[in-house]
C-alpha cells in the first residue's frame, strides 16, 4: 500500500480539470485570465497552456468595453488578439467577455448623454463590432459563447438603474443580443450575473427575463452563474436551481467560480473549501445543460478577491506558488461523485 500511494499520488497529479470535464460529457474546465499574466509570469504560462488543464479561457479584462470602443466608433482589438492568439495557439476555445456591463465603460458612455434610440444604437455597434470580431478571430466560434449581457439584475430582482436602463428600460437587453447573433450565428449567447447559484429573488426575476426574451423571439442561449462563491456558506440547491434555468430552454455555466474564506487561511478551511468546490462542481455535472466550469482565475496568485474583499482571499484552486490546494482535487473529485 506504501509504495502504492506515490504512483496514485503520481496519477492523480497529472490529470488535467478539462480533461476530467470532457470524460464527463461537459465542454470544457477553463479559467479567466490577463495577458500580463501569460504573457510575464513563466510559471503561470506552463499551467494555463496546458488544454488538458484548461479547454477554455475567458478575457478578465481585455475585451471589456473600456478597452475595445474607448470612443464612439473606434474600435481597439490590441489586447484582445494578444489573448486570442494565445487561446489559439493552445487550442482553447473562448468566452467572450462581456458586450454590455455598467462597470469598466469608456466615460463618453458612462458620462454621457443619450436619448433611447442613441443608447440602443450604441450597443448594437459594440455588441455587433465584438462578436464580427470574434467569429473572425476565435479558433472554433460554433463552440464560443458571449456573456452578451452582465449583470443586468439588482439581488432583490429588479433591473438594474445604470446608463443602459434609465435610458432604454430593458430594450437594451434584446437589442444587444439581438446585434450579437446577427453579427456571429452560432456562438452561445448569455446573460451573466453573481448570486443566482440558489434560488431567490434574483433567481426569479432572471427566469421571468428568460421567460420574456424568448417569447419575444430575442435569441439568449445561455445563463452564466458567476458563483463567487464564500466558503462554507454555499447556497443549498445548486442542483436544483441550475435545473430551473434548464428547464426554461437555456443552457447555464459555472462562468467565475472562486470560493473565498477569511484569511489566514488554516487546514480546517482549505478543508471545506476542498469540500465546496467539489459540491458545486457535482451540481454542474449532475445538471446534463450545465455545460462547462470557469474558474476566475485559478492561482490566488492573481485572485481579485482580496483587492475586492478585505481581509478575505485564498478563493482559488491553485495557491499564491502555483501549487495545487486541495480545492484542486475537490473539482475533480465533483466531477467524479
Ligand atoms: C510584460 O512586462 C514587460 C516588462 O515589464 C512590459 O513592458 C509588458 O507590457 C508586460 N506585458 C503585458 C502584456 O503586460
Ligand atoms: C469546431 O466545433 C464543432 C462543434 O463542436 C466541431 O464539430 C468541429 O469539429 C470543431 N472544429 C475544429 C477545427 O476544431
Ligand atoms: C439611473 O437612475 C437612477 C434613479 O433615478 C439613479 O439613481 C442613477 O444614478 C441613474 N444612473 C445613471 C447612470 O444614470
Ligand atoms: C431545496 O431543498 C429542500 C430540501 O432538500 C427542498 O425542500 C426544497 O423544495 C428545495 N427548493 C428548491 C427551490 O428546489
Amino acid at each position: 500500500m506504501m509504495k502504492l500511494l506515490p504512483v496514485l499520488l503520481a496519477l492523480v497529479v497529472s490529470v488535467g480539470l478539462n480533461a476530467v470535464a470532457k470524460q464527463h460529457r461537459k465542454l470544457y474546465f477553463g479559467t479567466a485570465t490577463n495577458n500580463e499574466e501569460f504573457t510575464n509570469d513563466t510559471a503561470y504560462l506552463n499551467v494555463i497552456k496546458d488544454s488538458r488543464m484548461f479547454g477554455q479561457l475567458t478575457a478578465a479584462n481585455s475585451m471589456k468595453w473600456e478597452n475595445t470602443e474607448p470612443s464612439p466608433g473606434q474600435f481597439t482589438f490590441a489586447d484582445a488578439d494578444q489573448f486570442v492568439r494565445f487561446a489559439q495557439r493552445n487550442g482553447q476555445i473562448l468566452r467572450g467577455h462581456n458586450c454590455v456591463w455598467h462597470q469598466q465603460l469608456p466615460d463618453w458612455v458612462l458620462d454621457g448623454t443619450f436619448t433611447e434610440s442613441e443608447i440602443l444604437a450604441a450597443v448594437e455597434r459594440h455588441c455587433g463590432t465584438l462578436l464580427e470580431y470574434s467569429i473572425n478571430d476565435a479558433l472554433n466560434a460554433s463552440e464560443d459563447s458571449w456573456d452578451v449581457v452582465n449583470e443586468v439584475i439588482n439581488d432583490d430582482g429588479t433591473f438594474r438603474q445604470d446608463v443602459f436602463f434609465n435610458t432604454s428600460g430593458t430594450k437594451y437587453i434584446a437589442a444587444a443580443f439581438r446585434a450579437a447573433r446577427a453579427a456571429d450565428p452560432h456562438a452561445k449567447l448569455y446573460a451573466n450575473d453573481f448570486n443566482i447559484e440558489g434560488p431567490g429573488p434574483k433567481v426569479t426575476a432572471y427566469h421571468n427575463l428568460i421567460k420574456t426574451l424568448k417569447k419575444e423571439g430575442v435569441p439568449i442561449d445561455g445563463i452564466g452563474i458567476q458563483a463567487h462563491l464564500i466558503v462554507g456558506q454555499l447556497p443549498s440547491n445548486i442542483t436544483e436551481n441550475l435545473e430551473s434555468f434548464t428547464k426554461l430552454g437555456v443552457e447555464v455555466a459555472l462562468t467565475e467560480l472562486d470560493i473565498r474564506m477569511t484569511l489566514p487561511s488554516t487546514p480546517q478551511l482549505l478543508a471545506q473549501q476542498k469540500k465546496d468546490y467539489e459540491t458545486v462542481i457535482s451540481a454542474c455535472n449532475a445538471v446534463k445543460g450545465c455545460v462547462g466550469v470557469t474558474v476566475w482565475d485559478f492561482t490566488d496568485k492573481y485572485s481579485w478577491v482580496p483587492g475586492t474583499f478585505t481581509g478575505e482571499g485564498d478563493a482559488c484552486p491553485w495557491d499564491d506558488n502555483l501549487q495545487k490546494k486541495p480545492a484542486f482535487f475537490g473539482i475533480i473529485d465533483g466531477f467524479n461523485a
